[in-house]
C-alpha cells in the first residue's frame, strides 16, 4: 500500500471541504456542519493540523441551543441548498434556537466528548486543561440536555424521537418501526400515483447520487413527515414524548455516550471541577441498563422502542457498538466478537455491513441497510482494542484502508465488493483515513 499517497489523497478531499472554520461533509450532497460529522473530522485533522481541529469544534458552539442541544445541522448561509433546508426545519420556531442561526431542531450521536479529549492527548498538559476549559461548558450543558430532555422515564437511556438522529439514518430497525406504525396517508397515496420520476427530480439526494444507493421515496417521504411533525411542536421534547412517532431507545447513540460520559468525566477532572450529581447519577444509570438492551435468546443487543417497551428485534450494524462503549463485560465482547467474525453475518470480503447477509433488509449498495461505513469500523477497531481484541482490530484497520486505497473517499462501500457508494469526497471517510494511517 501506498500509504503517502493515501494520505495526500484524503488530505487534499478535507482540503476542499473546508469552509475556514469547518469542513462540510461534501461539497454538493452535504453542505453544511453537521455534528457528529464534525467530530470525525477534528479527529482526522488533530494528524495534520492542531489549531485548524480545534476551530472545528470551537464552531459547533454557534449552533448550540440556549437548553444546551446541539443540533445535528447547522446551515451555511452562502452555500447552494440553504434556504430550502433551513426552511424546512425553521428553527427559530423554538424559543430556545440561538438567534441568527438556522440549525435542525434534532441532535446527531454525542461524539463530541471524544473528539475533543482526542485533540487534548496531542497537546500539553497546560493547553490541554485550556483546551478542556472551553469545551466544558458546550459538553456539560450537551449532556444535561440529553438527560433532561431525553430520558423523561429516569430510565437511564436517551430517546430519539426521529431516525436522522441515529446517523444511521435508514438502519433496519428504524425502518422496521416506520412499517410497523404505518406510512402516512398521503405518503401511501402519493405512492399509488407511480410519479418516483418526478420525486426523484424533487429530491435534492438523489440529484447527486443513484436513487438505489439512498432511500426509497416512501420512506423518504414518511421521514420528512415525521420531521414536520416536530416542526409543529417546535421542537419541543416534553410535547412530542407525550404522543411521539418515532421515540427509540436508540443503541449505538446510548452506546456512544457512555463513551462520551467516560470522556467528559476525564476532562472535568482535567480541569479540576465535579461533574453535577444528578449528571453523575444518570451517567452511572446508562452503563448499568444498557444490559437490558441484551437478547438471549438471540445473542445480541438491539435498540427499544420507547412507546411499546420492546426490543426492536432487527439486526443491524449497531448491535456490535456496545463494544465502543466500553462498558460491557468482557464476555459480552467476545460474543460480539464472534458476530462480528461470522461470514454469514459480519465478516464479508469488505467489512463491516451496516446490516448483516441474514438480515431481510440486506442490500449492499443502500445506504444504512448493506453498505461498510468508514466511521462505524473507526469505532469498532477502537472498541476492539480497549478489550485487548489487537490482533483482530489490527485486521479490520487494514482492511479498511486497502479498501479506501482500492475504492476512493466515498461516502461509503459495497461491504461483498468493495465498490464504492454514496457521495465521492467524502470528509469523514478522508479524516478517518488519515487517523488509522497516523496510528
Ligand atoms: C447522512 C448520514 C449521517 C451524516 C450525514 C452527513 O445523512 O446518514 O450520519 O451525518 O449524511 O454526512
Amino acid at each position: 500500500m501506498d500509504e503517502q499517497k493515501l494520505l495526500e489523497t484524503a488530505q487534499a478531499v478535507l482540503k476542499q471541504n473546508d469552509r475556514g472554520k469547518w469542513t462540510v461533509p461534501s461539497g454538493n450532497l452535504y453542505p453544511h456542519q453537521w455534528l457528529w460529522d464534525s467530530c470525525f473530522i477534528s479527529i482526522g485533522l488533530r494528524n495534520l493540523d492542531l489549531d485548524r481541529a480545534k476551530i472545528e469544534l470551537l464552531s459547533l458552539k454557534r449552533g448550540q441551543w440556549r437548553n444546551g442541544m446541539l443540533p445535528a445541522i447547522i446551515f451555511s448561509k452562502t452555500e447552494q441548498g440553504k434556504e430550502i433546508d433551513s426552511f424546512t426545519w425553521r428553527s427559530s420556531l423554538s424559543p430556545f434556537a440561538p438567534d441568527g442561526v438556522d440549525t435542525t431542531g434534532i441532535t446527531q450521536p454525542p461524539m463530541l466528548a471524544e473528539a475533543v479529549v482526542r485533540i487534548g492527548q496531542s497537546l500539553k498538559s497546560t493547553e490541554r486543561r485550556s483546551w478542556y476549559s472551553q469545551m466544558y461548558p458546550t459538553l456539560l450543558s450537551f449532556h444535561e440536555w440529553l438527560y433532561r430532555d431525553r430520558d423523561p422515564r429516569e430510565e437511564g437511556l436517551i430517546v430519539l424521537i426521529h431516525p436522522y438522529e441515529s446517523g444511521l439514518d435508514d438502519s433496519p430497525p428504524w425502518v422496521s418501526e416506520l412499517h410497523r406504525q404505518g406510512l402516512p396517508l398521503w405518503v401511501r397515496f402519493v405512492n399509488k400515483l407511480h410519479i418516483n420520476w418526478l420525486i426523484h427530480r424533487v429530491r435534492t439526494d438523489t440529484s447527486h447520487v443513484p436513487w438505489d444507493q439512498r432511500m426509497p421515496n416512501d420512506e423518504a417521504m414518511a421521514y420528512w413527515a415525521a420531521l414536520l411533525k416536530l416542526r409543529q411542536h417546535a421542537y419541543n421534547s416534553e410535547a412530542i414524548l407525550s404522543r411521539p412517532m418515532f421515540a427509540v431507545q436508540d443503541l449505538a447513540f446510548n452506546s456512544i455516550l457512555i463513551r462520551a460520559n467516560t470522556q467528559l468525566r476525564l476532562i472535568s477532572k482535567t480541569i479540576g471541577t465535579s461533574l453535577p450529581r444528578t449528571l453523575e447519577a444518570n451517567m452511572d444509570k446508562t452503563e448499568k441498563v444498557l444490559e437490558e438492551l441484551w437478547d438471549e435468546a438471540s445473542g445480541q443487543y438491539y435498540s427499544r422502542s420507547f412507546v411499546s417497551q420492546k426490543l426492536i428485534e432487527e439486526a443491524s450494524i449497531s448491535t456490535l457498538l456496545p463494544l465502543y462503549s466500553g462498558s460491557i463485560s468482557k464476555e459480552r465482547a467476545k460474543q460480539l466478537v464472534l458476530l462480528l467474525k461470522n461470514p454469514k453475518l459480519y465478516a464479508t470480503d469488505w467489512p463491516i455491513p451496516s446490516a448483516p447477509l441474514s438480515s431481510t433488509h440486506f442490500a449492499p449498495f443502500r445506504y444504512w441497510q448493506g453498505p461498510s461505513w468508514i466511521n462505524i469500523n473507526w469505532l469498532i477497531i477502537d472498541g476492539l482494542k480497549r478489550y485487548g481484541f489487537d490482533s483482530e482490530a489490527e485486521v479490520l484497520k487494514k482492511k479498511t484502508l486497502e479498501l479506501v486505497e482500492k475504492s476512493g473517499i466515498y461516502e461509503y462501500f459495497n461491504p461483498l465488493t468493495g465498490e464504492p457508494a454514496g457521495t465521492p469526497n467524502f470528509s469523514w471517510t478522508a479524516a478517518l483515513t488519515v487517523d488509522l494511517l497516523k496510528s
